[in-house]
């Protein structure tokens, strides 16, 4: 985890002008009601966050990352908006078990609502991590994941794999299609060179059923 220890000096100075209106539009398709919880998965230095308290004040909100690096930056912004009701730990997402969240936040909670921007191509053993966020969603919740994949390999595809410890190759909507109800899927309006394919955003409900 090293890299993005580093990596969080600089990511949102690089990146966030990039990203901004494709969070705007995962956090509107979160679909967020007062009272939920939500737990953003690899939320990195929390710049999800602001759009979420924008979109809603009323809501207990969970950050979780593996890097310590940029659970600083995370930590910061929270301190600085004083945003008390945003909690982030430290977790390797390949843990995120109901027991393991637990013992990190002394509550037995499910989520009403998962997000996980940009994380899923990172991660090793992805589709073990999907399992695990669907299995700490509630029945009925939704889950919104925003990712990249490479249709056409290049140049800039090989480029921010290498920048981003990333796997463009994974194809994260079809196995969330498979998994959940009521799924949607869109692309989001980000240059291909820019994030080495195509950006996309894909939602899903949990059903009792998977
Ligand atoms: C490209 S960044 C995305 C950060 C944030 N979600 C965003 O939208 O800006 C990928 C994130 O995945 C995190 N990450 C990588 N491997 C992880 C793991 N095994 N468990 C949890 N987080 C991990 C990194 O620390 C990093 O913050």
């Amino acid at each position: 985890m090293k890299w993005y220890d580093v990596f969080s000096n600089i990511y949102d100075s690089s990146l966030e002008k990039l990203y901004f209106k494709s969070r705007v539009r995962a956090i509107e398709l979160l679909d967020l009601k007062s009272g939920q919880n939500l737990i953003d998965i690899a939320c990195g230095t929390g710049a999800n966050f602001k759009h979420i308290k924008a979109t809603n004040e009323e809501l207990e909100i969970y950050g979780t990352d593996f890097s310590e690096g940029m659970l600083r930056k995370g930590q910061s912004l929270i301190k600085k908006n004083n945003w008390n009701d945003i909690t982030l730990f430290q977790a390797d997402a390949r843990e995120l078990t109901p027991e393991f969240i637990k013992k990190q936040i002394n509550k037995d909670l499910s989520f009403d609502r998962i997000i996980c921007v940009l994380g899923l191509s990172v991660i090793p053993e992805w589709e073990v991590v999907l399992d695990k966020m669907l299995d700490i969603l509630k029945e009925n919740g939704r889950i919104v994941i925003v990712d990249v994949f490479a249709e056409k390999r290049n140049f800039n595809t090989w480029l921010v794999e290498k920048i981003a410890k990333a796997d463009l190759n994974r194809k994260i909507w079809q196995t969330l299609e498979k998994k959940t109800t009521n799924f949607h899927y869109e692309y989001l309006p980000v240059k291909e060179n820019k994030v080495g394919g195509k950006l996309f955003v894909a939602t899903g409900i949990k059903s009792k059923r998977r």
